[in-house]
């Protein structure tokens, strides 16, 4: 059997696997993040670790005789967030996440000090990478910066506990701006543009590579009987094309998750940074991946949810029931600043056009439309960037509303297949990494396409409607942003 291991933002999942790709179990416990300024966001590292012990215990205990016939584990993770250790392997301050803004005067330093950033990184230098960070760090915290022996991802600071060894993988490390995407390879000149060297950075497989063998200790702990392979893995959303065979050009898939991701497939290196596209090496060797990544996705219904006190699964039927078509509401959802296409850390979010109608279900309705147009945004981009989508599968929890599958097709004017019941997040793609890795099997014969429920084809009767709402929505973001300035 294979396990797969997500970190997410809001939790670690485990699932276990049998070698036809079955899934027989599942299991998560929660994580926190804190918020300790407008616009930062961190996690302790050791949550992540007490999570993922909860959750594999829980799986081992239900399922012993699978547990014990354990071959291959392969880890996803939220990406970017950075993890300092010293010179004894210990974490020196709570890490700093993909949705944390702080470094965005750090982006424009590092770009001068390393003129070739965006030719070498593919990417344009945003506070969600790793590598700014690294100068904020430096700048108002040195007596940190300078006890920094290593920096690492958060699935790769979970495997160094996992197998005692440092080591990261393409997809990932992608993430850092360290890494030369087309060479698959740290970059000595971006390392050095943020005061650091390869001795800083773990070593570098392939996702569907071993990366190292579990601890003797965790094999007895979790009941297993023989040695368990560790595979590279994959950044969340690598791992999640895994998941669901998005592996060969032009597949793709849109994640309602507390980010909004919408992935493509590339068959080669693929940057354009115009439009805040992000190019990615793939978890698989010789592919690359693009995608538009907006912050806050079903974060939004969850601040909605907060705000309103109402539960955002409610929020979500209630907007269905009373669904008429675009309303005079108008959400921008930068409620973390935003990646694609504005690449701002600072802007904010706002609502726009509230009447005494305006009650939580209308406002629902808003914030979903809002996230829809800024993934309508992502497509946009990522055709300037001359890729073309040939198919796409909805992912992550916002996809159980059927309401929000309907605007998406509309607005991205193409069907969304809805996979069969079961979960395709990272959590799955990572067991499939862990197989590839313990069997030495071809990727391509391992990654197939989920059976699919049902595809959600746009509706032309709210085409031309949602096209005028989507007009104003993107002629708000520059005069409000004037405003706020
Ligand atoms: C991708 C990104 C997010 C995180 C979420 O660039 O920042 O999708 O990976 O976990």
């Amino acid at each position: 059997t294979y396990l797969g291991i997500d970190i997410g933002t809001s939790g670690v999942k485990a699932i276990l696997m049998d070698e036809k790709g079955k899934l027989l179990g599942e299991a998560s416990a929660p994580l926190e993040v804190s918020r300790p300024k407008p616009g930062w966001s961190e996690q302790k590292a050791e949550d992540w670790w007490t999570a993922l012990l909860a959750a594999v215990d829980k799986l081992a205990s239900e399922h012993k005789s699978e547990m014990s016939a354990l071959r291959g584990l392969g880890l996803s993770g939220q990406m970017h967030g950075a993890t300092l250790l010293d010179k004894d392997d210990r974490v020196l301050r709570p890490a700093i996440l993909w949705n944390d803004g702080r470094s965005f005067a750090e982006c424009a330093e590092m770009e001068a000090a390393e003129p070739r950033l965006r030719e070498i990184a593919g990417n344009i230098a945003m506070p969600g990478f790793t590598a700014p960070k690294l100068l904020w760090v430096r700048k108002h915290e040195p007596e940190i910066f300078a006890r920094t022996a290593k920096v690492l991802l958060p699935k790769d600071y979970v495997r160094f506990l996992l197998t005692g060894a440092f080591v990261s993988e393409m997809s990932d490390a992608s993430g850092t701006l360290w890494l030369d995407v087309g060479k698959r390879d740290w970059s000595d000149a971006l390392l050095k543009a943020t005061g650091l060297d390869r001795s800083h950075m773990p070593s570098l497989v392939e996702g569907s590579a071993p990366s190292g063998d579990l601890k003797a200790e965790l094999i007895k702990r979790w009941g297993i009987a023989g040695p368990v392979v560790v595979a590279g893995g994959g950044g969340d959303n690598a791992a999640s094309a895994c998941g669901i065979g998005a592996i060969r050009p032009g597949e793709g898939f849109v994640s309602l998750g507390t980010s909004g991701v919408l992935f493509v497939s590339n068959d080669r290196f693929r940057p354009n940074t115009a439009g805040a596209v992000h190019a990615f090496c793939h978890a698989i060797p010789d592919t690359w991946h693009q995608m538009g990544v907006i912050l806050s996705a079903t974060d939004s219904l969850n601040w909605l949810s907060r705000v309103t006190g109402q539960d955002a699964a409610k929020l979500a039927s209630e907007a269905e029931a009373q669904f008429a078509g675009p309303g005079e509401e108008i959400f921008l959802p930068y409620l973390s600043g935003e990646r694609t296409p504005h690449n701002n850390a600072n802007t904010r979010g706002s609502f726009v056009g509230l009447s005494h109608l305006s009650d939580p279900a209308r406002l629902a309705q808003a914030v979903m439309e809002g996230v829809t147009f800024a993934f309508r945004d992502c497509q946009r981009v990522l055709g300037d960037a001359g890729t073309q989508i040939d198919h796409l599968l909805a992912v992550g929890g916002g996809s159980k509303s059927n309401l929000w599958l309907r605007m998406l097709a509309t607005n991205l004017n193409m069907p969304i297949a809805l996979p069969h019941d079961g979960d395709y997040g990272g959590a799955f793609g990572a067991a499939r990494l862990g197989l590839c890795a313990a069997e030495g099997a071809d990727p391509a014969t391992v990654m197939t396409r989920p059976a699919i429920k049902s595809v959600v084809e746009p509706d032309a009767a709210l085409a031309d409607a949602y096209a005028k709402q989507y007009a104003r929505y993107r002629a708000l973001y520059e005069p409000i942003e004037e405003a706020r300035s």
